[in-house]
């Protein structure tokens, strides 16, 4: 179900010990971002969203309380997957290490369009691919798939969340690394397209989303897909 609260509070009362098979964080990088940058021309779309203009400590501070709690949560061996652009990538890889993860790799999401940048427009994120534990871990679905992925992003003015994800890359995850009626936990819901690929593909899910604007906009999706 989706939970309106913070996924750190929320889990920590929800959400038992090691009862999690995959765990999905889509997080607030920290970039202040409103959709589409200013320019001259071009106001943002849409308003920055919560946890996204901390001071450097406070983010910290928040991604390690989150990380925390998906530790917590994950059975031992499973996956949890964490997006973050590169400008993010060598602290949240520090503070995954911090709470006890393994990475066991570094998906490049190649978007196949570009969208802003002033030196290179970007064309990428990363998807970090983590552990809990380093006994029995799980494989994922299939070897035959290399760590770069092409999946088209939304388009600028077609997204009705800010950072909004193709659901196609939130399927593959899952996919990948879980089976049929297992557990997925999504820590930042924003527009629902985990709870929406989770439904999809006959997963058990629970997510969490602290702006109850964004949570609307989630069960929206949820009950235009069930109608
Ligand atoms: C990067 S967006 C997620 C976008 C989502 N994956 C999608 O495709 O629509 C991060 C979301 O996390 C929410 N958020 C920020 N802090 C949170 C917290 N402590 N707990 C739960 N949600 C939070 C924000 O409101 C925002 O909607």
């Amino acid at each position: 179900m989706l939970y309106l609260d913070s996924c750190i509070e929320g889990a920590q009362k929800v959400i038992a010990d090691e009862t999690v098979d995959l765990v999905i964080a889509d997080p607030p990088y920290n970039l202040k971002f409103g959709g589409t940058n200013y320019t001259k021309n071009k106001k943002p779309r849409f308003q920055i969203f919560a946890n996204d203009n901390l001071s450097f400590p406070d983010y910290r501070r928040f991604c390690l309380a989150w990380l925390k709690q998906a530790y917590r949560i994950l059975k031992p061996g499973s996956h949890v997957y964490i997006f973050i652009d590169w400008r993010t990538y060598p602290d949240m890889a520090r503070w995954l290490k911090i709470t006890g993860f393994t990475i066991k790799n570094c998906i490049v999401w190649d978007k196949k369009n570009m969208g802003m940048g002033w030196q290179y427009r970007y064309q990428h994120e990363f998807i970090i691919m983590a552990v809990k534990g380093k006994k029995k871990v799980r494989r994922i679905r299939s070897r035959n798939q290399t760590d770069v992925w092409q999946i088209p992003r939304i388009p600028g003015n077609q997204t009705i969340h800010p950072t909004e994800k193709p659901i196609d890359l939130m399927k593959r995850i899952i996919e990948n690394s879980t089976e049929e009626n297992e557990y997925v936990v999504d820590l930042f819901a924003g527009s629902g397209v985990v709870p929406e690929a989770a439904e999809n593909l006959n997963r058990k899910w629970d997510a969490f989303e602290i702006d109850p604007g964004w949570a609307q906009v989630s069960i929206k999706r949820l009950n235009s897909e069930s109608t």
